[in-house]
């Protein structure tokens, strides 16, 4: 399978792909009924559906499709660039850090997005740095809070994902502790990551609907975390 990219569930759109496409200085197209964003290697798919207004939910309170993480290899350049482009950040001008993954953690931000998926913008700190012409480069990770890491990892490990270390994180900005694991394979990097404690049912995050890859069969799964994997016949 080849990653071809995701599918996200709208009531609008078309606004949802150009609010997307104005934020990060992404192309926006139309195709059919579908607005797509394209990024390098793969596309960011909004189609019509009948959902309700994204829910507020607290981390750790929902499992499923999250949020699109964007490859950054200077990201305090990104900062500035979104800042001067109006794209607001959720604690403006501060970076945060995620220790531990990929072994001497990650430095992010997130673009404010209102249409019931994350945004990220992120560096990783185990590559080189180097100077960008855009805001993003490109495609980074998906990220999957999930129910259960074991089982989430061995669901896509028989599509042929092949799983890092699992990294524990304590969070002090609210206390929480959480399991990660980052699954590489069929070009695309899923975080997937579980919340401990977590002592109530979750609901699955709507809006986000789908990874979509190319494939020999189309076929239609549904993952652990409530997560639909299209695979569409190449
Ligand atoms: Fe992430």
């Amino acid at each position: 399978m080849k990653f071809i990219g995701v599918r996200i569930i709208q009531n609008d759109p078309a606004k949802a792909a150009a609010r997307l496409s104005q934020k990060l200085n992404l192309a926006c197209r139309q195709d059919g009924a579908d607005y797509v964003v394209d990024v390098p290697g793969c596309e960011i798919r909004f189609t019509k559906g009948g959902i309700g207004p994204a829910q507020e939910a607290q981390e750790g309170y929902y499992v499923g499709l999250q949020h699109l993480a964007f490859n950054s290899t200077d990201l305090a350049a990104s900062v500035r660039k979104c800042l001067e482009h109006g794209t607001e950040l959720t604690n403006g001008e501060a970076i945060s850090y995620n220790p531990k993954i990929w072994g001497t953690g990650m430095n992010y931000v997130n673009p404010v997005c209102p249409d019931g998926y994350g945004l990220e913008i992120c560096q990783r700190l185990d590559l080189p740095a180097a100077e960008m012409s855009g805001m993003t480069a490109g495609m980074e990770h998906i990220g999957i809070p999930v129910r259960n890491l074991e089982e989430s990892i061995a669901w896509y490990e028989q599509l042929g994902f092949k799983a890092g270390t699992i990294v524990l994180n304590h969070r002090d900005s609210d206390n929480a502790d959480i399991h990660c694991a980052m699954l590489e394979g069929d070009g695309v990097i899923l975080e997937t990551y579980e919340f401990e404690h977590m002592d109530h049912e979750p609901f699955v995050n709507q809006p986000f609907h789908a990874l979509r890859f190319a494939g020999e069969k189309n076929a239609v799964l549904t993952g652990p975390n409530g997560e639909t994997v299209e695979v569409i016949a190449a």
